[in-house]
């Protein structure tokens, strides 16, 4: 079953860490995080990466859970993610900014590696609800 390594948006903010950092989740899985915030969700493939979280216990940020919001955000840092049919982020976020919607998206690759929580992106604010 593929593997969804996770980083919480607001950490990096906490630590001073980029998302462009190349070790950003090597120095998320040194920092001593807790399960919220750092550690690896297994998702099937064809099951949502929000809903994998929720089974875990998590509680990640939601709202619409059907790809017209941004509340659910995260970026893809390694691997991919499918999307179902989406009307809110634009080709250049999806294509260049590797933005995915947690409640629509899919593991396609065996390891993923995302950073979820990135509804507080500056460009995502206009489409949180
Ligand atoms: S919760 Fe609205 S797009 Fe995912």
């Amino acid at each position: 079953m593929p593997t969804v390594e996770y980083v919480n948006f607001e950490v990096l903010e906490d630590h001073g860490w980029e998302m462009d950092d190349d070790d950003l989740f090597e120095k998320a899985a040194a920092a001593g995080l807790g399960d919220e915030d750092y550690g690896e969700l297994e998702v099937a493939r064809g099951e949502y990466i929000l809903e994998a979280a929720e089974a875990q216990g998590f509680a990640w940020p939601f709202s619409c859970r059907a790809g017209a919001c941004a509340n659910c955000a995260a970026i893809v840092k390694e691997g991919e993610i499918n999307m179902d049919m989406q009307q809110i982020l634009s080709t250049e976020e999806v294509e260049d900014r590797n933005v995915r919607l947690t409640c629509i998206g899919s593991p396609e690759t065996d390891e993923v590696k995302i950073v979820y929580n990135a509804k507080h992106l500056d460009y995502l604010q206009n489409r949180v609800i």
